[in-house]
């Protein structure tokens, strides 16, 4: 799987409501076993040597859901940062948790300062969990702080370019993903890392997340390198 393997693999991690649905189960099931799906696509990409994996978890809308269902799924936040952080370390495997974590509870604020200071240094797979995070609100937030940083003369407006605003992203300095993976079915980006999209390679598998395995994730980057990527040039050769 060596031929132009995407250095950075996004996944929208979608149906675990409806896996626990099918099984007359109440959702917060299918959440708890999503986590297995998460350890599953760490092996996978760090085996089919990937360097970023970016997850997203939960996302600004997410809040609008029931707080017994917010509350589960910050249960599973605590609970996958306390089982798998030393693992994740020693794995070579660096976490990052990128959007609004200050609207987080005090115990999942702990948990994710404790997987990001344990797994810090990690050079193998880097890691990142987007949680509370929305792309227009990630968008919105270098904007204002462009805007505050000409307004205190640090910046000229005019040489505000795409890299000084790629650079003001949460994602700063991360290349954008290659690949876009969403699970069950469902055509849309809900918000997702909407300027870091640009280029992508979609990837939609109607598999649900708590049932999608390593396989899957190699089937995708299968896909992956049959596509050709144009960039709004023309097919080369
Ligand atoms: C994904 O599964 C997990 C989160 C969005 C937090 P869902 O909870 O959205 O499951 P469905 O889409 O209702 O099946
Ligand atoms: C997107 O899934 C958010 C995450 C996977 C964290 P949703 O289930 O929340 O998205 P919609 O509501 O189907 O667009
Ligand atoms: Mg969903």
């Amino acid at each position: 799987m060596a031929s132009h393997l995407p250095r950075h693999v996004a996944i929208i991690m979608d149906g675990n409501g409806r896996w626990a649905g099918r099984r007359d189960l109440p959702r917060c099931v299918g959440h708890w076993e999503g986590m297995n799906a998460v350890r599953e696509v760490v092996e996978g990409a760090c085996a089919a040597g990937v360097e970023i994996l970016t997850l997203y978890a939960f996302s600004t809308e997410n809040w609008r859901r029931p707080p017994e269902e917010i509350e589960a799924l910050m249960g599973v936040l605590q609970a996958f940062a306390e089982k798998e952080r030393e693992r994740l370390a020693r794995e070579g495997v660096e976490v990052r948790v990128l959007g609004e974590i200050e609207r987080l509870d005090e115990p999942s604020l702990e948990a994710v300062r404790r997987i990001v200071a344990t797994t810090r240094g990690g050079d193998r797979l880097l890691l990142n969990l987007m949680i509370s995070y929305g792309g227009r609100e990630e968008i919105v937030g270098a904007v204002r702080a462009l805007a505050a940083a000409a307004r205190a003369g640090m910046v000229e407006p005019g040489a505000i370019d795409e890299d000084a605003f790629r650079g003001a992203l949460l994602t700063g300095g991360i290349p954008d993903p290659d690949l876009l993976i969403r699970t069950s079915g469902e055509m849309r980006i809900s918000n997702f890392m909407l300027w870091q999209l640009a280029y992508t390679e979609f990837h939609v598998t109607p598999v649900l997340w708590p049932d999608f395995t390593r396989e899957d994730l190699f089937e995708a980057i299968l896909e992956y390198q049959r596509r050709e990527r144009r960039f709004g040039g023309v097919a080369a050769g």
